[in-house]
């Protein structure tokens, strides 16, 4: 099966695709439209489907007709609260936004699908289309680990259109690409007392900016420059009025990093100097911490070479280009915790074309021409994987 061509025929179908389900989109959690008429496409086309009674999203299996391996292909398909300012004849009117080009995700997998289906007799094994709710929340990938949806899987695979890319370059590197996210919520007791006589209470706020400026010290003391690391207080609250020593803050904040192992020493680190801080002013801390998405790191030597490989078979050496790794995180690293995988991005952005907005802004949208060529890529690798592994 020649792949690119595939693509190609197919290329009004994807785009076809790509703009109705930007029309319709819908937040993390709420994507049940968006479920439906996915897995209304997928039956049209003869492929046997999986959704779930308490969650969104829906799973396609396309059963090659030799035995082998099972490969999974994934697209997230969750919106934003983003008002719509593209102006496109098929924006959305309904006060969310695919500002993520996630209906682009959902349309390249389509594609990949019809092609995989037709090229069913040269498949080795089973291709799973994993299409994926709630990616936005930062772990919506987490119900399907839970509940089995791994089982069986000898690979995943799975790709993000990008804003500051040029199109249709991919980008498909080795090593560390995305960040992790992890989100803690700090809170300080102190005791209160009349504003005048402070030294009558303990002071929560006094002792949440020490703690603030404290944290910082775990990224630029501890952390060794070279790995990227944040971390961040997003949200404050505390005290009840201009004349109360506070009693109580409660403060959110985030942590990003790019390594396994420095991600694992974080919440000791914090710990340490939130409760230690918080006791040099009488109060007391409490640190409640959330582990969230891991970072994305491609580092399965083989699945690399198979993803480039087809890449290049497909649109050669000139299609890749390098990206900066990104801080921000992706909830496919659920995925690739548990199997091996990788995770690759698509140019979206084509200044000729005045498409030149990062993922979510409102203005937010992607050169179609990128869509095919992520479906043709999609396909190649799934039926590469299963022809290798499969021996
Ligand atoms: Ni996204």
């Amino acid at each position: 099966m020649n792949f690119k061509e595939s693509a190609e025929k197919y290329n009004d179908f994807i785009i076809d695709r790509r703009r109705f389900y930007h029309s319709i989109p819908e937040i993390s959690y709420q994507e049940y439209e968006t479920t439906k008429e996915i897995a209304n496409d997928l039956s049209k086309m003869g492929i046997e489907i999986q959704t779930f009674q308490d969650y969104t999203g829906v799973i396609g299996t396309i059963k090659g007709t030799q035995p082998g391996k099972t490969v999974m292909l994934r697209a997230d398909i969750d919106a934003l609260n983003i008002e719509e300012k593209t102006g496109l004849p098929f924006a959305s009117k309904n006060g969310k936004m695919h500002a993520c080009g996630h209906d682009a995700h959902i349309s390249m997998l389509m594609g990949a699908a019809k092609m995989l289906l037709e090229a069913k007799n040269e498949l080795k094994g089973t291709v799973k289309l994993l299409f994926q709710g709630a990616e936005e929340s930062s772990h919506g990938a987490e119900y399907y680990v839970n509940n089995g949806v791994l089982d069986g899987i000898d690979a995943i695979f799975g790709m993000h259109i990008w804003g500051t890319l040029d199109a249709p370059l991919m980008n498909l590197e080795a090593g560390s690409r995305m960040a992790s996210v992890d989100n803690f919520r700090l809170t300080v007791k102190g005791v209160a007392s009349h504003g005048s006589a402070p030294n009558l209470g303990k002071d929560a706020i006094v002792a949440s900016a020490a703690i603030i400026m404290n944290i910082q010290t775990i990224v630029s003391r501890n952390n060794n420059p070279l790995n990227p690391l944040v971390v961040s207080i997003g949200t404050i609250n505390g005290g009840q009025a201009f004349n109360i020593i506070a009693n109580n803050v409660v403060m959110d904040g985030t942590v990003r990093c790019h390594s396994r192992e420095v991600r694992a020493t974080i919440e000791n680190q914090l710990r340490d100097i939130v409760d230690n801080t918080a006791k040099t002013f009488g109060c007391e801390a409490e640190l409640d911490y959330n582990y969230y998405a891991a970072p994305i790191i491609n580092d399965n030597e083989d699945i690399n070479k198979i993803v480039i490989n087809a890449a290049t078979k497909l649109y050669g050496e000139e299609c890749l280009a390098p990206m900066p790794k990104l801080m921000g995180a992706e909830d496919f690293a659920y995925f690739m915790e548990k199997v091996p995988g990788f995770y690759g991005f698509i140019g979206a952005k084509n200044s000729e074309k005045g498409i030149i907005y990062s993922n979510h802004n409102d203005k937010f949208t992607v050169d179609e021409e990128s869509l095919h060529r992520g479906a043709a890529l999609y396909a190649q690798f799934a039926h590469d994987f299963l022809l290798e592994k499969s021996k």
